[in-house]
């Protein structure tokens, strides 16, 4: 198949082009170079760089290619929204709704699968969070993404629009951008390598459901692989909840150190605990992460330490 990734130069998304090109896929990537790199991605994949938020941008990558099926990754991310709020939440918005717009029309391309994330959720009302968890956004950027949610649904219910919502939980592994708006895992790790002392915001006591992104990946070629699921919303996720202050030693002791944590304030928005229900993705998708934490892990500090 012809497929097009949209943010595939980023973290997850490169990952996902890695993936499907291993699949014997054609695919191209469409990325304005934001946070994610040209060379995360194999030669063989067709770059376009491009604002995904500008409508006719979009269009003519879409008019150039001809896909079967869009994957959209493409986000400002979580901490940008704390410091350019406005400029967050209406790109983030816009590049979904150009999206829907585009396959709505029936002649560019037929499917569209699009990435949500469990920050939809805000904090957790109960545990685990299943699909149908109160959506109660905290943070602009989760707003945007539970906004970019409700376009897919309005353009399903309206116009049958084919489209899948994959809801990933935290992801960590192998190319998560380590340098502005970093995530805890990547930033301790530099943080470590640089001799430098790890850094909590908040108690440490907050929890978050972490997966490996070789398991995200692999939910989303399940996705691909299926022609039955629009219109459905699936939480990708391990179904364990780890406080970010375990993730914190869990790295010191694989690094060989054992700093002194330094605290600082809980960030704005901040949610306190988040664990997946993941039997939507085991009945329906019949997937189940593989890669424990403790291993995925490993791979990433292994993969950080080998970087110049
Ligand atoms: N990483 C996680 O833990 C996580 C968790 C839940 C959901 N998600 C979702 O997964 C998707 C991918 O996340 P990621 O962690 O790989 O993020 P990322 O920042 O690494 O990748 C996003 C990519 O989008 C690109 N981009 C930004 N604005 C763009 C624009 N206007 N036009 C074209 N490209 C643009 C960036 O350059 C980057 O390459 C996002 O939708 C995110 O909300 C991620």
């Amino acid at each position: 198949m012809k497929i097009m990734v949209v943010g595939g130069a980023g973290f997850i998304g490169s990952h996902l082009a890695d993936g499907l090109v291993k699949a014997g896929h054609a695919v191209s990537v469409v990325d304005n170079l934001f946070l994610g790199k040209r060379e995360n991605l194999p030669d063989t994949v067709e770059f376009y760089k491009v604002d995904a938020s500008l409508y006719h941008r979009m269009y003519a990558a879409i008019i150039a290619v001809k896909p079967d099926v869009i994957f959209n990754l493409a986000v400002l991310p979580l901490p940008h929204s704390l410091v350019d709020p406005y400029r967050n939440v209406e790109a983030n918005i816009r590049i979904v709704n150009n999206l829907c717009c585009l396959l709505q029309q029936g002649k560019y391309y037929g499917r569209l699968i699009h990435f949500s994330s469990s920050e939809v959720y805000g904090s957790a009302q109960y545990e685990p969070m299943c699909e149908k968890h109160p959506i109660e956004p905290s943070t602009p950027y989760a707003a945007s993404k539970a906004a970019g949610d409700f376009i897919c649904s309005s353009y399903i219910k309206t116009f049958g629009c084919d489209i899948t919502i994959i809801r990933p939980f935290n992801n960590y592994g192998e190319r998560q951008n380590g340098g502005s708006y970093a995530g805890v895992i990547p930033l301790t790790i530099q943080r470590l390598r640089e001799g430098k002392v790890p850094i909590i915001y908040g108690s440490g006591k907050q929890t978050r459901d972490y997966i490996y992104v070789g398991d995200t990946v692999r939910a989303a070629q399940m996705v691909l692989g299926r022609d039955d699921l629009g219109g459905q919303i699936f939480n990708i996720a391990s179904g364990h909840d780890v406080s970010i202050g375990w993730i914190i030693q869990e790295i010191q002791e694989l690094m060989g150190t054992d700093e002194k944590v330094l605290y600082q304030p809980e960030r704005a928005g901040d949610v306190r605990r988040h664990i997946a229900n993941t039997l939507r993705a085991k009945d329906i998708l019949h997937f189940e992460h593989k890669i424990g934490m403790k291993e995925g892990l490993k791979k990433t500090i292994d993969w950080y330490l080998a970087q110049k």
